[in-house]
């Protein structure tokens, strides 16, 4: 069920879910102190209960509401990337809900950057804990569509066209001037190194981790399987027996199989990533096939999303 903005507000006041664009992905929204509302969430999502919540504020601001410190290098972050594909993971104050916080001590953060939903977090005065708007570990939705073919029609929705950067943000925790890399996004871990002025920790018992981060995940419905080359994918495509459909980066011929063609240029093959395999899903084949993204900086989240899926 599609609503208007004003709609979306009464609902979410009266502690209902709408789903919301954001600029990533489609999130399924809820008042974020409202425990009764940050409930149906996890219902409606059959998502395990100790999979924290990122919590979406209007502005910078707003974070002293959420977090005991916000440490000059997380306000430096802030600065450079909201409102944008950026979640800042920071110490909790002790009033936010455990549901949110999935028993962790520390609170997911975002400012989105999508006209329509930060419309909506300042007229309505509301901080909104939206996960992505699918099952667990199923694919994320980037168009209204998208949302309710995951969930159903009875879902509300707040229709703001189809999600510009298409993978979900980067998530990085900051504790003092340290910083670790939780989520891979499309914003890059060499723009945070340099405003950071040194690397991210790696592998060090007692930093927190981004539960929920599930090997299988952002998954469609036909199994996937990653090619490393695209002759490798032909050889595939002439020898199964297996009706299937390929997603291809750049330009390509793939005579009897269905396919979808990614952009060649990292941001844009984001933005269209979900949405060819949600298209790909649709094709009721066996086999989805894969051509495995370059391996450079820029394709890291892609690829990352990727594996998960094919996992
Ligand atoms: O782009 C996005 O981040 C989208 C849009 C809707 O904003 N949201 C999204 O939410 O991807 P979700 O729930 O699908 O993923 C949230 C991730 C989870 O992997 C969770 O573990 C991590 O954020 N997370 C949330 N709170 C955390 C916390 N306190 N500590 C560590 N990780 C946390
Ligand atoms: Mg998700």
């Amino acid at each position: 069920m599609r609503v208007d903005i004003q709609q979306a507000i009464a609902k979410l006041k009266n502690g209902e879910v709408v789903a919301i664009p954001t600029e990533t992905v489609y999130g399924l929204a809820a008042d974020a102190t409202n425990d009764a509302a940050l409930q149906l969430i996890y219902a409606i999502k059959e998502r395990p209960a100790d999979n924290p919540l990122i919590v979406h504020i209007a502005d910078t601001n707003q974070v002293e509401n959420w977090a005991t410190e916000f440490p000059p290098l997380a306000q430096k972050l802030a600065q450079a990337f909201w409102p944008g594909p950026f979640t800042l993971v920071l110490c909790a104050k002790a009033h936010v809900s455990s549901i949110v916080r999935g028993n962790q001590p520390t609170v997911a953060l975002r400012v989105p950057n999508h006209p329509l939903t930060l419309q909506l977090l300042k007229t309505s005065g509301l901080a909104l804990a939206a996960p992505s708007a699918n099952k667990f570990t199923q694919l994320s939705p980037t168009t209204a569509a998208h949302v309710e073919a995951g969930l159903g029609k009875d879902i509300a929705v707040l229709d703001g066209g189809a999600c510009t950067v298409g993978i979900e943000s980067t998530i990085v925790s900051v504790q003092g001037d340290d910083w670790q890399l939780l989520r891979l996004g499309m914003v890059p871990e060499a723009g945070i190194e340099a405003l950071a002025g040194k690397t991210a920790l790696k592998n060090q018992v007692n930093l927190p981790k981004a539960p929920g981060q599930h090997v299988l995940h952002y998954s469609p419905k036909t199994p996937i399987k990653l090619f490393q080359s695209r002759e490798a994918l032909i050889n595939f495509v002439q020898n199964s027996k297996k009706s299937c459909a390929a997603l291809l980066i750049g330009k390509g011929v793939m005579p009897n199989c269905k396919h979808v063609i990614l952009p060649k240029q990292a941001a844009k093959a984001a933005e269209k990533l979900y949405s060819a395999l949600h298209t790909m899903d649709a094709f009721n084949v066996e086999q989805l096939l894969v051509e495995t993204p370059p391996n450079a900086p820029a394709w890291q989240a892609i690829l990352d999303r990727l594996t998960r899926a094919a996992h």
